[in-house]
């Protein structure tokens, strides 16, 4: 049994795979595989240790700008995890892994979508772990839907303006009643947030590290948690 605190929500921008493949000679979407891996390492290893929510960025609004071989090798890549899961679909009932898929569908091959519903569909009843998986998704794009969503109520009369709270916000966004993250890993030395949750990680604790991802292993991610067990959060108290 674990004797540290385990983060209830962690969130990974996986980063780092194309200098990976870069120092071995290989094409970027070599990187993406290896990462691809990692990612399946990670996921397990979370349910694992007791992690209850677990989010990944996987690709942004803004990955559309890459090379399209680069982009098509990383929907590959997808349709290899979507289609494993599908094959796997009792091993993952038993794992208790629940998927989501969040981000914006539009933009995303068909078949990928339509494998984001049979998954999401199948893992429902599955309660352990949620995994989120950001495949299109921009945390400014997310905030702009739930605006939308909460305008749509104003306009019908159901909401007045004055009444809009922050709950409303946060019952509007892709994670809606999940908790916010506790931690937010980002490897390959870089400190920014990329658009990446940027509404439930006002008080999240950011963790870097020089590693890049497809090197990210099950030892660094407990580093992470152990370090995050020695910080106080206050939650702008003292
Ligand atoms: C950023 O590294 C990484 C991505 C844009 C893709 C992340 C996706 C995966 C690891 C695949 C996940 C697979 C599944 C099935 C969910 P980068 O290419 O920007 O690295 P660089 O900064 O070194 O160039």
């Amino acid at each position: 049994m674990e004797e540290r605190k385990v983060p209830e929500h962690i969130g990974i921008i996986m980063d780092g795979n194309g200098r990976w493949a870069k120092k071995r000679g290989l094409p970027r979407s070599e990187g993406h595989k290896a990462g691809a891996n990692v990612f399946r390492r990670i996921c397990d290893y979370a349910d694992e240790i007791g992690i209850k929510y677990i989010t990944f960025y996987a690709f942004s609004t803004e990955n559309w700008r890459r090379p399209p071989d680069e982009v098509a090798a990383l929907m590959d890549l997808f349709r290899d995890y979507l289609h494993e899961a599908e094959e796997r679909r009792e091993e993952n009932k038993e794992k208790g892994m629940r998927i989501h898929f969040i981000g914006h569908r539009e933009g995303v091959p068909q078949d990928i979508t339509e494998l984001f519903d049979t998954t999401e569909e199948e893992s429902r009843d599955a309660g352990r772990i949620d995994v989120n998986i950001a495949i299109n998704y921009g945390g400014r794009l997310e905030i702009t839907d739930a605006v939308k969503a909460i305008a749509r109520k104003v306009k019908s009369g159901e909401l007045d303006p004055e009444d809009i709270t922050e709950d409303d916000i946060s019952a509007n966004i892709y994670t809606a009643g999940q908790p916010d993250p506790d931690l937010i890993i980002r490897p390959s030395g870089e400190y920014r947030l990329s658009n990446f949750l940027l509404w439930q990680s006002a008080y999240s604790e950011f963790w870097t590290t020089d590693i890049l991802w497809p090197d990210f292993t099950t030892d660094d991610f407990d580093r992470a948690i152990d370090d995050y067990n020695s910080r106080a959060r206050r939650f702008g108290a003292v």
